[in-house]
This record gives C-alpha cells, sequence and structure tokens, in this order.
C-alpha cells in the first residue's frame, strides 16, 4: 500500500555546505516545520546533505535531521545515514533528487568555484539553486540567472550580502521599474567591530583576537582586513541592483590595517568615528560606467554610519524615484543568515 501524501505541498530540499550557515538552517528548520505547515502551508523534507571532508548523506524518505546534527558536531561521517554510497559533490548533486539545492560551502573569491559549478549543475537538473556564498553571485549573476530562466526555477542569493536582511528581494520585489543611481554602507562585520573594539582601547591585534574567539573572524582574517570581503559585497551589489557586472579588482580598495590605536583615539577626542565605508556610484566618465570603493572614511554623529557598532551593518540605496533608501541590521548571526535562505527557499516554492 502506497503512503498517504500529506495535505500540503512538500519540497525535498538538499544542503550542500553543513558548515556554521548550513547547520544553523537545518536548525531553523527544525524550529519552524509546524508553522509553515500552518502558514504558508509548505512542509519541507532534507533528502540530502553534503560536505567537505564530513561525506555525504542522501535518502529519499528525508533525513532524520536533528540526528545528523548531533553526529556531525560530535564530528562524526554523514555516510552512515545515507540510503546510496557517494563519493563526490557532483555525485551528490545528481542523486539527491531535490527540488532545491542550498549551497553554503566557503567563499573563493577569485573564481566563485566550486559552487559555481555546484549551482550551474542543480539548475541544468532542474533544481532552484539557493545560496548564501558572494563568489557564485559576483561570478556568475548573468549565466545562473538566465540557466534558471531557461529551467523554470530559481537562482536565489539573499544571504550573500547583510546575511538575511532583503536587499536583493527589495530591488526584486520592490523596486520594478527604478533605476538605482548608486549605494553606500557598512557591510563588514568583521572590520566594524574591530573597529568598535579598538575604541574602547584594545590594539587591533587584541580585536582580532576576540573577533576569532567568538568564530567571526577566520585565522587568517586577510580578507576582512584588506577589504576583500567588502569588495566581493560591493561588486554583488552594484552587478545585481544597478546591472553592472563588476569584479572584486575593478573595486578600489583600502583595508584597515592602517588604522593605528592613535588614529582611532584622535578620531575619538574629535568626536568622530573611523568607518571601512563601502560605496558606488554610476560614473559616464570611467569605462566601466561605475565607480566603486572601499575605504576607512572618518564619520562624525552627523552620519547615520557613525551608530553602526559591532557587528551591525548598514546599507543606503539610492534611485531615481525613493531617493535614499536604507536598511540596518543588528548584529547578525549564522540564524539570520540562515533566515535569507529559509525566505529564498519560501520564496522559490511559491513563486
Ligand atoms: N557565517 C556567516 O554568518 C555567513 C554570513 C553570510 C554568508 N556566509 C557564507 O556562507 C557560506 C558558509 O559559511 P559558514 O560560516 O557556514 O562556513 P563553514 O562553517 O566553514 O562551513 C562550510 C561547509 O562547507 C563544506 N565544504 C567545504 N568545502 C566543500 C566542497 N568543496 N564541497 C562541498 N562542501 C564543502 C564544509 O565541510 P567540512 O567541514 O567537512 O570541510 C562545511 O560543511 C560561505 O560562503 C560564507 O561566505 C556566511
Amino acid at each position: 500500500m502506497s503512503p498517504i501524501p500529506p495535505p500540503f505541498p512538500e519540497f525535498k530540499i538538499a544542503l550542500l555546505g553543513f558548515g556554521n550557515v548550513g547547520q544553523a538552517l537545518a536548525e531553523l528548520l527544525l524550529e519552524k516545520k509546524r508553522d509553515l505547515i500552518a502558514k504558508p502551508g509548505i512542509g519541507f523534507r532534507v533528502v540530502g546533505i553534503g560536505t567537505g571532508t564530513h561525506g555525504w548523506a542522501v535518502d529519499p524518505r528525508g533525513l532524520p535531521l536533528q540526528d545528523v546534527l548531533d553526529a556531525c558536531r560530535a564530528g562524526g561521517d554523514l555516510e552512515r545515514f545515507s540510503s546510496s554510497p557517494i563519493h563526490d559533490s557532483a555525485g551528490f548533486i545528481k542523486k539527491c533528487g531535490a527540488d532545491a539545492l542550498v549551497e553554503t560551502t566557503p567563499v573563493n573569491y577569485q573564481t566563485g568555484e566550486p559552487a559555481l559549478t555546484y549551482l550551474r549543475d542543480a539548475l541544468r537538473g532542474g533544481m532552484h539553486a539557493i545560496t548564501a556564498n558572494k563568489g557564485p553571485v559576483v561570478h556568475g549573476y548573468r549565466e545562473l540567472s538566465s540557466l534558471a530562466h531557461r529551467n523554470r526555477v530559481h537562482f536565489y542569493f539573499e544571504s550573500a550580502v547583510m546575511d538575511g536582511a532583503p536587499v536583493f528581494s527589495i530591488a526584486r520585489c520592490g523596486l520594478p521599474g527604478a533605476v538605482v543611481s548608486g549605494f553606500s554602507g557598512i557591510l563588514n562585520s568583521t572590520t566594524n567591530l574591530i573597529l568598535s573594539r579598538m575604541e574602547r582601547g584594545e590594539t587591533q591585534a587584541e580585536a582580532i583576537a576576540y573577533a576569532q574567539s567568538i568564530g567571526i573572524a577566520e585565522s587568517d582574517p586577510s580578507g576582512d582586513l584588506d577589504g576583500w570581503d567588502a569588495a566581493v559585497k560591493v561588486a554583488a551589489l552594484a552587478t545585481v541592483l544597478m546591472d553592472i557586472p563588476l569584479t572584486p579588482d575593478q573595486v578600489q580598495r583600502t583595508g584597515i590595517r592602517g588604522l593605528t590605536p592613535d588614529l582611532i583615539q584622535d578620531a575619538a577626542e574629535k568626536g568622530q568615528r573611523w568607518k571601512l565605508v563601502c560605496s558606488a556610484e554610476r560614473d559616464s566618465s570611467s569605462p566601466l560606467g561605475i565607480s566603486a570603493a572601499v575605504q576607512p572614511l572618518l564619520v562624525s554623529p552627523e552620519s547615520q554610519l557613525y551608530n553602526i557598532t559591532g557587528t551591525s551593518a548598514l546599507l543606503e540605496i539610492t534611485s531615481d524615484v525613493l531617493g535614499t533608501l536604507t536598511l540596518i541590521e543588528d548584529d547578525p548571526s549564522p540564524r539570520t543568515t540562515a533566515y535569507g535562505l529559509l525566505a529564498d527557499l519560501l520564496n522559490a516554492f511559491r513563486n
């Protein structure tokens, strides 16, 4: 006898990458399972979870999410949960049988790989492709969007910039017909936290060590300190919001290494703060059609940026119709990033 189908659509999802963000998404799915069935009437089954060094598991009946989370946190391998053997990520994507692939593998600023290939394979296989990874947005936005369109699925990436804050959905759904002329803001949480702690008297090395101890800075923090992470976000926003394909190396970039405790204290005595500011604006005199920069700037209390402290972020979007629209995100975490992925999944399934 075949099982009675549930009275609501149940979507199958596969998670490729199961670190901070992938696990936070699994927790959110467990937490919201009942709410999502009640409203908007959508059920989920996680049919695949893949990692870099802890193996892959697929099961069309649905994986026991809490048990997989517990096993992963204990450092165990996922293979014992798999209903069939999987040997690599390409095989995982082919065999998982999901309606949507959620990709959360580490970012590659230079090429976007291997995430770009994973998302391309998922779209070619008829799955929605959802990612928190900036790399494939910068290096593959147009290609992946048109591939999604041809295959009648969606490529969504809300969490790639400002974690779960709805930056890209505002542009996609809330600004039809508007021309975005530029944007500016604070988009790198790690450097903002480091600068905030230096204002309280820490050296840069002490502030970096603190950011590493709470898991927001990597063991090699140069991607944040040298402004690369911010430059990739600027490139992603320019590419998507302004429709000007921009690569991170085309963003004029200065990081925060040169900001000494003396400079920071001098600024404080004048009632100012140093901030790593991201900006871009259309520029007909540039061959790229845009000027974009990441640079430390002194800001005064009259600026909205002055009160953006710790890991918080701010983005001002300027358009021909709404003037300046500001989005502020307070103290993001892997849970907020996970929410951006969940919102993408719901939007993909509802659409
Ligand atoms: N952390 C945040 O709050 C945040 C916010 C916004 C965006 N993001 C983006 O989200 C993504 C994930 O971040 P995270 O903090 O969750 O990273 P993470 O904790 O390092 O987790 C990465 C996961 O990807 C797996 N992985 C590594 N290489 C792989 C490969 N080649 N194929 C398949 N899986 C692979 C890892 O498996 P192993 O552990 O077995 O190697 C791990 O499960 C990144 O692109 C990041 O930039 C993160």
